[in-house]
Parts: C-alpha cells; structure tokens; sequence
C-alpha cells in the first residue's frame, strides 16, 4: 500500500504523457517561449509502462493520462491499452481515464475505447467562438466541439466537462455553460484557477472563486449538495433535482489535500507527490541505468514518504513551483 506520513492511501496516478499542447490556455501556458523537454528526456512507451506496472504492484488501481496535451503522443493508443491491461492488487483491471482538450478525439475516441480507456475528462472553457480564440489563443472552438460530440458517440459515458473561469473574460458564461451540459447530458466542473501557469500570471484577486461560481448558478438553478465525495476533488451538486450534477474543484480556496490519494508522474520521468510539490523523484535516470523493480518501488516510497500535509496556496511564503501544470500534468 502507498500511505504516506499522514495515513493517506495513494490509489491515484496522474501521468503527464507529454508538455507540449495544440492550444495556449493563457491560464496555462505563455503565448510563446515554452521550453519543450527535448525527446530524449522522455520516457519510451516501453519505460513509461514499467514504471507503471511497478507503481500498480505498489497499490495504484486508477490511472489518469494528462499533457500537455496526451493525444498528442503517437503511441497514445498503445499507451492506454498497455495499462488498461494490468490487474491492481485488488483483482480489478486499472481503470485508465483521461483529460484532454479533445481536439483529436475525432480521429482517437473510437480507438481509444476499444483500447480500454474508460472516462474522458473534457476542457471546454466557453461556448463562443471569439472567446475560445481568446483564452486558448487559437481558432479551434469547432474542433473542441466535434471532438467532443465524437467522445460522446463512441460512448465516454458520464462525459465530464472541466472550466476553469477567469474574471472579465468568461465568468458570465457559468449558467450557459451549465445549461449546455445539462442539456446534453454532461457533467460540468468549475476549477478554480490555480498558480501553475507558465506565464505566471496568477493572481488571488483575479480568481474567480468555488463561493463566486456556486452563487452565480444558484441565481438560475437549484444545486443540492451531494454527500460521498470520499478523495474526489469535485464536490458535487445536483441540479434542479437530477439527474444532472455539477462539480466546483475549490482547489485554492477549499483545499481537498486532507483527502488526497494522488501520485504524479511526469513525461520525463519524475515522480511527484502533489502538483504543487519543489521537488522531484527522478525514476527514468535510475530504469535506464538497469535498477530493478524493488528499487524503482523504493523510489515511489520514499517521495511519498516527502508529502506535505497540504498544497500551502494559502500560507505566507508559497512559491509555485518551477514547472507549469503542462509539464507537471493535470
Ligand atoms: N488552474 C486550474 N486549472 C487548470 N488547468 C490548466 N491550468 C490550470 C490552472 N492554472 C486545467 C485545464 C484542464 C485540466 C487538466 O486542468 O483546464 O481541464
Ligand atoms: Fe493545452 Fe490544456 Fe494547457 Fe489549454 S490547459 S494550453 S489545452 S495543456
């Protein structure tokens, strides 16, 4: 089992698949001057795979693939069918889901499920094509759309929707947006923006906030506040009564970090134990140079073993940490 010094069991692991995107979310990368992790640096289908498996046999039952952008990693289908085929030490399959900006969904979704994957988390920021220019600095609304409508058809069922609102860009969008999502049956989530962006732009006042979201939508909804969120970071809503449900992921304002269960890994091999976390473990130099699965085990353990007990946004001191959420992984 993976419990760290806090008692929290980790059964969750984010793996950033690769730091480069098709998009440039302001809230998550500069407009220009990223420094890309050169191809060497990143670890192999192969590499990436028995790190994996060994963090399986260590206790992790549930993967999540980010970026950057996952699909845009050739091997992306191998990938998922690789670890949808391992078993977790409780006999189950891994379940295998992912996080995507859904621009090559329309290519990918089919082979995708038929390669094991088992959820798809979508990020669509606002439903107006001007807008979608400008926040992700490049014309592609329509294609977000197509691919979204293509996870649907191939069967990515509940589809889960990821916002993340800025102040005088789309914060008037959270009712249309959720509206669109009731009425085709996904599950919208409100992020809240966190420090993580490579053009560090971030600033606490200009965060729209889980309190802010939730009294805008109750101005045109009925939420219900749903019990059993266990580690989840959503916490969720009923909508008019359901079906429907809402998610708001407070992440600055309402840390979840008391509850965390996440691990992550990054395309270039370095294991960390909280998005936010100023250090490291380094397991791509250690597999190349021939180390066994019970050293690479002992890695995971001992940066496990160097958890905080929380995120500290919100204390005196917080520095973000040297690389931005593209190349660390959702
Ligand atoms: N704050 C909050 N969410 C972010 N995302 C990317 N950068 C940030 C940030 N600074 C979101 C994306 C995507 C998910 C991987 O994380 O919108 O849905
Ligand atoms: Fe790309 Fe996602 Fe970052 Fe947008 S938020 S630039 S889609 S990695």
């Amino acid at each position: 089992m993976l419990t760290d010094s806090y008692g929290r069991v980790h059964r969750d692991l984010r793996v950033s698949l690769t730091d480069r995107c098709n998009l440039r979310c302001t809230y998550c990368m500069p407009a220009e001057g990223v420094p890309w992790t050169p191809t060497p640096e990143l670890l192999t289908t192969d590499e990436l795979l028995r790190i994996v498996d060994t963090a399986v046999s260590a206790g992790i039952t549930e993967v999540r693939l980010t970026g950057g952008e996952p699909l845009l990693r050739p091997d992306i289908v191998d990938v998922v069918r690789g670890i949808a085929s391992m078993t977790s030490n409780d006999g189950e399959p891994v379940e295998v889901s992912m996080t995507t900006n859904a621009l090559r969904l329309p290519r990918l979704a089919e082979p995708l499920k038929e390669a094991g994957l088992a959820r798809v988390n979508i990020s669509l920021d606002t439903l107006r094509p001007d807008r979608f220019q400008q926040m992700a600095r490049r014309d592609r609304f329509d294609d977000t759309m197509t691919g979204i409508a293509a996870a649907d058809a191939a069967g990515f069922h509940p589809l889960k929707l990821n916002t993340v609102l800025l102040r005088g860009v789309n914060d008037d969008e959270a009712a249309d947006l959720l509206r669109w999502s009731v009425e085709r049956g996904y599950e919208l989530r409100f992020i809240e923006q966190m420090p993580l962006d490579g053009g560090h732009i971030w600033q606490r006042s200009e965060m729209i906030t889980g309190a802010e979201i939730l009294a805008m939508l109750r101005e045109e909804f009925e939420l219900t506040e749903m019990p059993g969120r266990g580690a989840a970071p959503a916490e969720r809503f009923l909508v008019d009564g359901g079906p429907s449900t809402v998610g708001v992921i407070a992440s600055v304002t309402m840390p979840f970090c008391g509850a965390c269960d996440r691990l992550r890994l990054t395309a270039d091999g370095q294991l960390r134990s909280c998005l936010f976390a100023r250090g490291e473990t380094d397991l791509r130099t250690p597999l190349r140079d021939g180390s066994s699965e019970e050293e690479i085990t002992a890695l995971i353990h001992a940066c496990l073993a160097s958890k905080l007990p929380g995120h500290g946004i919100n204390e005196p001191g917080f520095l973000q940490p040297p690389r931005p959420m593209s190349a660390i992984g959702g």
